[in-house]
């Protein structure tokens, strides 16, 4: 996904700041780069499609530094990438420089117009008709804040757009439905898709939201809503730093993320749940906040999906109907919604198109929505009635590791409340559930030490195929476990219901192709029962399983051990296994772990 950086400063370290600002947006995935720097006259544009080196290659003869610059990582949307396509996008004089993120959906009215009245256009995207609406308004005698405002009222669609001028030393930028963050420094400001963008120069962060326009100078920042009115926006201090969204001595960053997921989950837990009591405190949800919901509907997408699965059927055995539902398909679905029916938008980054689309249409509804989101500030965060905050740290390798995690112990709380609040009792052994999460970090890091992973993922390197199986609980592990074996070694993997194997797939199972069955001391005699299935196929098995699950021992080739946990946590644990099996079957490839080929971490577009 495209990422914006800007920098304000003094006379000079542009360019450095806002090259380690696009390595920094690296992980959202990109295309080309590029970055337009004033230093004293016009803007002055270099951009390069692929890697972020080759544009440090083209600066290298090309730009000397300024004060003040906008850079750009492009994931293309409109056109292929090349360097003519790359942001910044200039006017027809060179005189305005701009990045975008997202999409304007009536560019190609605006462009032909543009085209009739004499413009020339250099590259396929829609980005490109801003410069000159720009340069039009211009002509007409405005300032460059007027004609940027009245360029943006011409946009329709989603869109994050930063704008320098050779007529002034300023920023001037604005949101509406792709996120666009302030930094504030002494005597530097910077603009970013997202906080780790400048994280190496400030954590004070101003969240703008959709409509803000914001000017920035190197005295002062100024924030107006859409019609011109000031609008203050608090300036808050995140407790990322630096470190932690660099890779700290792992090969990636999915490594890294992985191991901190003990630390993640502490912080998940930390002051929400007193198993010695039973009680649970979610901060903005004291007990009988939910009493009037009658119904809960999780939307998601991709990890965050599975998620909400296991969210779903966790407060359906406590006795509160819920669904969980793709977001991208909640629109047909179309299932009943009224302001009984509790939405929860599941989103690690808060940004995801087809999650926010969703949780849209269930606000129009009349129902009252909750972001269960790992990024505070985010747009699921704010456009949300409430939000519950994972605080899983920043993720940065596109796979989802860690958050999956602090995302099903954040919804085992919440769904704990939820049973309470709206069936007047507690689950069925929730003080025994609540010790088992409390015991999680402390279980993923005896998985971390002691996992046979790298060497299971080594022994099957050369299969056809993979199959990943779990009932129960640990169906949604079953998907999440396919998914990220798919999406990073790029092998072919199908996470299935196991008594689901029966009914069609058997047929590709053959010696050639493992089975990864999922155990959680839960109904492990029907799961073994289809394992069995398996086996007779020639497939090798690995269970994933406790050590004292003699059954699955018995017919397995291979075993990742968890430790002794309550059956509904164990999927948790399961999960971890399967992150570790996935990283090195990809390693052992030598793919691009932290960015695999056509996915990005944060998908703004539906
Ligand atoms: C897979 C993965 C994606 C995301 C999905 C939703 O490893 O990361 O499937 O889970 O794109 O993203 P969020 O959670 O940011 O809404």
């Amino acid at each position: 996904m495209c990422g914006i950086i800007a920098r304000i400063g003094g006379n000079d370290g542009a360019v450095d700041e806002l090259l380690t600002g696009l390595e920094n947006l690296e992980y959202r995935g990109y295309d080309s780069a590029g970055l337009a720097v004033k230093n004293g006259s016009g803007p002055e544009v270099v951009k390069r499609e692929g890697e972020i080196s080759h544009l440090k290659e083209a600066l290298a003869d090309e730009v000397p530094d300024g004060g003040l610059g906008i850079g750009h990582t492009r994931w293309s949307t409109h056109g292929p990438p090349t360097d003519a396509n790359a942001h910044p996008h200039t006017d027809c004089t060179g005189d305005v420089a701009i990045v975008h993120n997202g999409i304007i959906e009536n560019y190609d009215e605006l462009k032909s117009e543009l085209a009739d009245r004499g413009h020339e256009f250099t590259s396929d995207t829609d980005t490109e008709v801003v410069p000159h609406l720009v340069e039009e308004a211009l002509d007409d005698g405005d300032d460059p804040e007027t004609a940027f405002r009245r360029t943006i009222e011409k946009l329709s669609g989603s869109y994050a757009v930063a704008m320098i001028t050779s007529h002034d030393h300023a920023v001037y930028a604005t949101r509406r439905g792709s996120p666009l963050v302030l930094g504030v420094s002494d005597g530097e400001y910077f603009l970013a898709s997202d906080v780790p963008a400048f994280l190496d120069f400030t954590d004070d962060v101003v969240y703008l939201d959709d409509g803000d326009v914001v000017v920035v100078e190197p005295d002062g920042h100024r924030i107006t809503s859409a019609d011109g009115e000031r609008v203050d926006r608090a300036i808050r201090t995140v407790d990322w730093d630096p470190e932690d969204a660099g890779k700290g001595g792992y090969d990636h960053y999915m490594l890294k993320e992985i191991h901190e997921q003990p630390a993640a989950l502490r912080q998940t837990l930390r002051g929400r749940a007193d198993p010695a009591t039973g009680e649970i405190h979610l901060e903005d949800f004291p007990p009988g906040t939910f009493e009037g919901v009658k119904r809960v509907q999780f939307v998601a997408c991709g990890t965050s999906y599975h998620a909400g699965l296991v969210g779903a059927q966790f407060l359906s055995e406590g006795g509160v109907p819920a669904q969980a539902f793709l977001a991208s398909e909640y629109a047909t679905a179309q299932p009943p919604v009224d302001e009984e029916t509790l939405v929860i938008g599941v989103t690690q980054s808060g940004e995801t198109a087809d999650t926010l689309a969703a949780l849209r249409q269930a606000t129009a509804s009349g129902a009252p929505t909750l972001a269960v989101t790992n990024v505070v500030g985010s747009t699921a965060a704010r456009e949300c009635d409430d939000a519950l905050f994972i605080r899983a740290g920043p993720e940065i390798g596109v796979a989802a590791t860690k958050t999956f995690s602090s995302q099903v112990v954040s919804l085992a709380l919440l769904g704990e409340r939820l049973v309470r609040d709206v069936t007047g009792t507690r689950t069925d052994g929730a003080r025994e559930r609540l010790e088992a999460l409390s015991e999680l970090p402390g279980h993923v890091q005896q998985i971390l030490d002691y996992t046979s992973a790298r060497r299971v993922a080594a022994e099957y390197r050369d299969s056809d195929a993979y199959f990943f199986i779990g009932r129960g609980s640990v169906f949604p592990v079953a998907l999440e476990g396919a998914l990220k074996f798919k999406e990073i070694s790029y092998e072919h993997a199908e996470g299935f219901a196991a008594g689901e194997l029966k009914h069609g797939p058997l047929a590709l199972v053959t010696p050639d192709t493992p089975v990864f069955a999922v155990f959680t001391g839960r109904n492990d005699e029907k799961t073994l029962g289809n394992v069995k299935e398996a086996e007779a196929r020639g497939a090798p098995v690995v269970a994933i399983a406790r050590g004292d699950a003699d059954g699955a021992r018995q017919y397995a080739d291979d075993v990742l051990t968890i430790p002794d946990t309550h059956p509904d946590v164990a999927g948790v644990l399961a999960n971890v296994q399967l992150q570790l099996l996935s990283y090195y079957a990809a390693d052992l490839l030598d793919r691009p772990i932290d960015k695999p080929r056509n996915l990005a971490k944060s998908v703004t577009v539906e």
